[in-house]
């Protein structure tokens, strides 16, 4: 059976990886994005992979987005979460914006859309909820109380909707990554990258998106019905929860 699957902030980064990895592995992928029509453009063309155009932070976009997408695709068995932004301060010079900013696109968006497609998948009985959560989330980091928060409700969010629905053949699961080389950590400043971050991975590199996406595919799969509420981390021993 073809799965339909939607991985929001799936046009860069860790998203678009795990987008090409499900599509590789016989999903029907559907990608969605906010802001960068160019990154998206080229995504689609090298992809294949269609994308669609909404603001994760807005429970009236997701409807409306999720609409179209289950009008090109039927309806969705695998909804990643993945979508993310970071706007690193430290906090007591932290504005409600970047608070609110960050807080409504990284947690406020797992009820945006999950709420979208969760009665689908229970009368369906069959669902995949994957939250693309963070090693901040689990640990803190400096410069980032609104990310941290937000990351760390993702995983208390999963937990609890995964006992809700255990019986109905949905699992519900947050991969937490470390450092992963993608544009938002290559943002961080340099000299923080390179004395504060990477001596502290064990493994001593970067993570890579495609090391992501190889969990999504592991969770996304059928066979992974009596994994849920779990959190797992990847992150090249940099904490271990
Ligand atoms: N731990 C301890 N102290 C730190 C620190 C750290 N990680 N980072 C900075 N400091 C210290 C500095 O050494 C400095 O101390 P002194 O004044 O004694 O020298 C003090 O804090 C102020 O530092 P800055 O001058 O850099 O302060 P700033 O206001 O200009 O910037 C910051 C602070 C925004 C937090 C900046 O350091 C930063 O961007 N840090 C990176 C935060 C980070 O790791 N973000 C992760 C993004 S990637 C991601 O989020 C993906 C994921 O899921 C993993």
């Amino acid at each position: 059976m073809t799965r339909t699957a939607l991985v929001t902030g799936g046009t860069r980064g860790i998203g678009a990886a795990i987008g090409r990895a499900l599509k590789a592995s016989g999903y029907r992928v559907a990608a969605s994005y906010h802001g960068n029509d160019t990154a998206a453009t080229k995504f689609k063309m090298e992809s294949g992979i269609p994308i669609y155009k909404w603001d994760v932070g807005s429970f009236d976009a997701c409807t409306e987005g999720v609409r179209e997408v289950v009008a090109d695709f039927g309806p969705i068995d695998v909804l990643v979460n993945n979508a993310g932004i970071t706007k690193d301060s430290t906090f007591h010079k932290m504005t409600p914006e970047q608070w609110s900013a960050v807080v409504n696109t990284n947690l406020g968006s797992l009820f945006n859309m999950t709420r979208q497609v969760i009665e689908g998948m229970r009368i369906r009985k069959f669902g995949r909820i994957i939250n693309i959560s963070s090693i901040n989330g689990q640990k803190g980091q400096f410069g980032q109380v609104n990310y941290s928060a937000a990351k760390a409700g993702d995983i208390g969010f999963t937990k609890a909707l995964a006992l809700e629905n255990a019986k109905g053949g949905i699992t519900v699961n947050a991969i937490c990554p470390g450092y992963i080389n993608t544009e938002m950590v290559q943002a961080v400043p340099k000299d923080v990258l390179e004395k504060s971050i990477l001596p502290l991975i064990p493994v001593g590199r970067l993570g890579e998106p495609e090391e992501i996406a190889r969990a999504v595919l592991f969770l996304a799969a059928e066979e992974a019905g009596f994994i849920t509420g779990s959190t797992l981390s990847i992150n090249g021993g940099q904490y271990m929860a």
